[in-house]
């Protein structure tokens, strides 16, 4: 009975270790395709960042998905192809990210940057000169720091050697006190936004206004213009002189009068109530409210009912991308700026204040667009 048993085994063992055998065999295969596949798409990465053009393709990925469901014929379930799939085709994005932006591992020599705010979590300030430093191959990180004490946190910068920083909500006007020096730009808008650390001195400046222009001049000359500006926090003051600057005659609408009439007073601009405004009589309109971002994409900052098609408008509200407002005044046929355009902008401003060098504007625009959430209609692989 024994020896028919171990026959059985015998006679069953064969083929088995016959069919192992050739599962070993097709896993050798299946690495050495896998692999590359990653080659190819490093090289593909590569290619991306010589020509400039954007690394992730979601659309390709999911022609690859639909394709390869077509042509499967199982037993290999539509569900799990899926899932395979999709797993190598994100090793292959990382690849091919590494290999379009020249990304490299920090080292000891690396120098570190980063943003100091609370929070900060949703900033998208790191994706944006991470992508920067890699292209032009400077050896930097760019870290992101929620902090509550700016006194605090900008000492520790000095001490460690950081050698820019970024500074958002709630620090902009707090951390001029902690400057060795002002620039006039963070001056007299009495708020700052870069900081650039140089031989142990703490230097404050502020790229919003020359952000905002270098956006709207791209859309629009502003010299002899009139322009709204709605709100009169910070960004408004930025932009406020940076408009002024470059010869456009400013209104300012604003919620709260004594704030909008008290920064009109100091540019030497008009002031409009906000229940007052429909939009007659400008030529450029530019939202610095916060109102119509994530979550209340559908809230109006103002009316805009009168309008004129060449109007030129520019929201610096970038999540959205498409506010209600930019929205609105593409269906009046207006010429829109998103704030997208300025938040790139003002971090190529600070890019080349930190490196004295011309910023890659165009890849870190990239990185800001791959790095924005998805908008909910959009399928995403
Ligand atoms: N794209 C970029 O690069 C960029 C750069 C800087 C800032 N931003 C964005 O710009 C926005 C404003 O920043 P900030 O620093 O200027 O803020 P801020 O100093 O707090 O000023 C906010 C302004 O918006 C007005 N406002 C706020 N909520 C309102 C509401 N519900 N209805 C009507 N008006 C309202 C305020 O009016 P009152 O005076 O009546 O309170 C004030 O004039 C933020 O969303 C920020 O993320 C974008």
């Amino acid at each position: 009975m024994q020896d028919q048993k171990d026959a059985c085994s015998d006679f069953a063992a064969a083929p088995i270790s016959s069919l192992r055998r050739q599962i070993d065999g097709l896993d050798d295969e299946l690495l050495a395709l896998i692999n590359r596949r990653m080659v190819l798409a490093a090289e593909i990465g590569a290619l991306k960042r010589k020509a400039g053009s954007r690394v992730l393709d979601t659309s390709r990925e999911a022609n690859v998905l639909r394709r390869l469901e077509k042509r499967n014929r199982g037993p290999l379930s539509r569900r799990e192809l899926q899932r395979l799939f999709t797993e190598i085709m994100q090793l292959c994005r990382g690849v091919q990210g590494s290999a379009a932006d020249g990304r490299r591992e920090p080292d000891a020599g690396s120098c570190l940057y980063a943003v100091l705010g609370n929070p900060v979590r949703h900033s998208l300030s790191p994706q944006m000169h991470n992508r920067a430093f890699a292209h032009c191959g400077i050896n930097a990180v760019y870290m992101a720091f929620c902090v509550t004490r700016i006194d605090k946190a900008l000492d520790a910068a000095r001490s460690l050697g950081i050698k820019g920083l970024s500074v958002t909500l709630p620090h902009k006007t707090a951390a001029l006190s902690c400057m060795d020096r002002i620039d006039e730009s963070a001056a007299r808008v009495g708020a700052l936004n870069t900081v650039v650390l140089r031989a142990g001195q703490l230097v404050g400046y502020n790229t919003d206004g020359t952000g905002a222009m270098r956006a709207l001049q791209a859309a629009v000359a502003v010299e002899g213009r009139r322009a709204a500006l709605i709100g009169a926090g910070g960004a408004a003051r930025a932009i406020g002189y940076a408009l002024t600057d470059a010869g456009a005659a400013v209104t300012i609408v604003n919620r709260s009068v004594s704030r909008g009439r008290g920064l009109a007073r100091e540019l030497g601009a008009q002031f409009c109530p906000r229940e007052r405004f429909d939009g007659s009589g400008c030529q450029i309109l530019i939202n610095t409210t916060p109102v119509g971002m994530h979550p209340h994409e559908d809230a109006m900052p103002v009316d805009i009912r009168q309008l004129a098609p060449e109007t030129v408008v520019m929201d610096i509200i970038y999540n959205p991308l498409k506010t209600a407002l930019i929205r609105a005044a593409e269906s009046r046929g207006c010429r829109t700026v998103s704030g997208l355009e300025m938040f790139v902008a003002q971090g190529a401003a600070q890019f080349e204040l930190w490196t004295r060098q011309p910023a890659p504007e165009e890849i870190m625009r990239q990185a800001v667009v791959e790095a924005l959430p998805a908008p909910e209609s959009e399928e995403r692989i």
